[in-house]
């Protein structure tokens, strides 16, 4: 069962419970077996890494570490959201794994460390964005900017920063729920910090990286953010929210009824810009997600994407019911299963079917490595192959 097919306040709730669940999870994942294995290493053989035990213990009280902060994490979200987070519920691996990779996120989304990385797509974004805002004199307000899949909500943060008033989209409970916090308890810079690289075991020169500590945020959001009125995060499927209401199957990520109609209609041609940021390969077809794009941007916005084309779905096994509902008669007219995987276009491809839904090409940059928060001092890992591209809605 996706996080989808349950009531709002079940999935949260379920969240919120993998989220505490972490510190036993993470316990018995990563650092029980390894002690178990030192235990069992033959006397001689133990000699030879003496420091291993040390290790172990410094990797507990990461963990111990890491739980702490989760724990401050829930115990906000449990109050701002009044969700009941009842312990006792069973917590999948799948939503562990979630959690875990939670670490890796807030490292890429809000570390100093990462900086660099995040200025791989951001020095290519900024100055776009600079010049359509001083070119593009708008009489209500600051340029209207749409972030699909924003994670934990940096980008937004970025884009507020400039200025501009910014919406983030996410569907996952576990980015939303890190997000709020990231974004609303008033955060300094460096006030938080986590141990993010605890999770791999492989790939080290040494032990230190991974044993790292991390100082989170790289500013001081408090003061930075707070009192903006220039952000706001929309929970739900990016297609579901700013689609447009013709030509998209029903689905379990895109409602056909009455209430998600209007929505759709009333975000049309609503946002200046769509920033699209190692996004458009989580796509189960990628031509509702250009769809989307062109149905909420206004005529003469802007496209901005960076990323790769890893597609998220394209090893799922799973199916989607796809649906069309008669308009005269109100019943679903067809019940298809539909494969999660299955069109995995090419940025070639994307491109061509973008200019068929007028949109113009206005600027192009193909094989620019960037990392997905990638260690310090990982130099020579393999990273992603991103295409950065602009591209414009022509007025009809
Ligand atoms: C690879 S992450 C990128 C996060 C962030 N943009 C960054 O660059 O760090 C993709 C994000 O898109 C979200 N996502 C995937 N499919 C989505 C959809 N259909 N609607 C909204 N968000 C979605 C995921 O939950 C995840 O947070």
């Amino acid at each position: 069962m996706s996080e989808y097919d349950i009531s709002e306040t079940e999935a949260l709730g379920n969240v919120l419970c993998a989220y505490r669940n972490y510190g036993n999870y993470a316990l018995r994942e990563y650092y029980e077996p390894r002690l178990a294995k030192w235990e069992a290493l033959h006397p001689s053989q133990r000699k030879l890494i003496p420091y291993y035990e040390e290790f172990l213990e410094m990797l507990q009280a990461a963990i111990l570490h890491n739980a702490k902060f989760l724990r401050v994490v829930t115990d906000f979200a449990e109050q701002m959201m009044g969700i009941p987070i009842g312990e006792s519920k069973v917590v999948n691996r799948f939503s562990m794994d979630k959690v875990v990779s939670m670490f890796s996120q807030l490292y890429r989304e809000w570390s100093p460390e990462a900086q660099k990385e995040r200025n791989i797509s951001l020095d290519r974004m900024l100055p776009i964005l600079r010049n359509f805002s001083s070119t593009e004199v708008k009489a209500d307000g600051p340029l209207s900017v749409l972030v699909p899949g924003v994670g934990t909500g940096r980008m937004i943060a970025d884009m507020v920063n400039e200025g501009y008033f910014s919406e983030g989209n996410e569907y996952s409970y576990h980015m939303l729920v890190m997000s709020m916090y990231m974004l609303n308890s008033g955060q300094s810079k460096g006030s938080l910090s986590i141990y993010p690289f605890i999770h791999t075991n492989s790939h080290w020169k040494d032990r230190q990286t991974m044993l790292k500590q991390v100082k989170i945020p790289d500013f001081d959001i408090c003061a930075k953010l707070s009192g903006t009125n220039l952000m706001r995060i929309s929970m739900g499927s990016f297609v579901d929210c700013f689609g447009p209401n013709q030509n998209i199957w029903g689905s379990s990520h895109y409602h056909i009824n009455q209430e998600m109609q209007i929505t759709r209609l009333e975000v049309q041609s609503s946002k200046d810009v769509v920033v699209t940021n190692f996004f458009i390969d989580t796509s189960s077809n990628i031509l509702d997600y250009l769809l989307t794009i062109q149905h909420v941007l206004r005529p003469g916005g802007l496209w901005i994407n960076f990323g790769p084309l890893v597609y998220h779905q394209e090893n799922e096994d799973e199916t989607d019911i796809c649906y069309e509902i008669d308009q005269f008669s109100g019943l679903r007219t067809d019940h298809k299963k539909i494969p999660m995987k299955g069109i995995e276009l090419t940025f070639d491809e994307i491109i061509e079917a973008a200019t068929k839904l007028n949109f113009e090409l206005l600027q192009q940059e193909d094989n620019i490595i960037s990392g997905y928060g990638e260690p310090p001092d990982q130099n020579g890992m393999p990273g992603y192959r991103c295409a950065f591209w602009v591209m414009k809605l022509r007025h009809k």
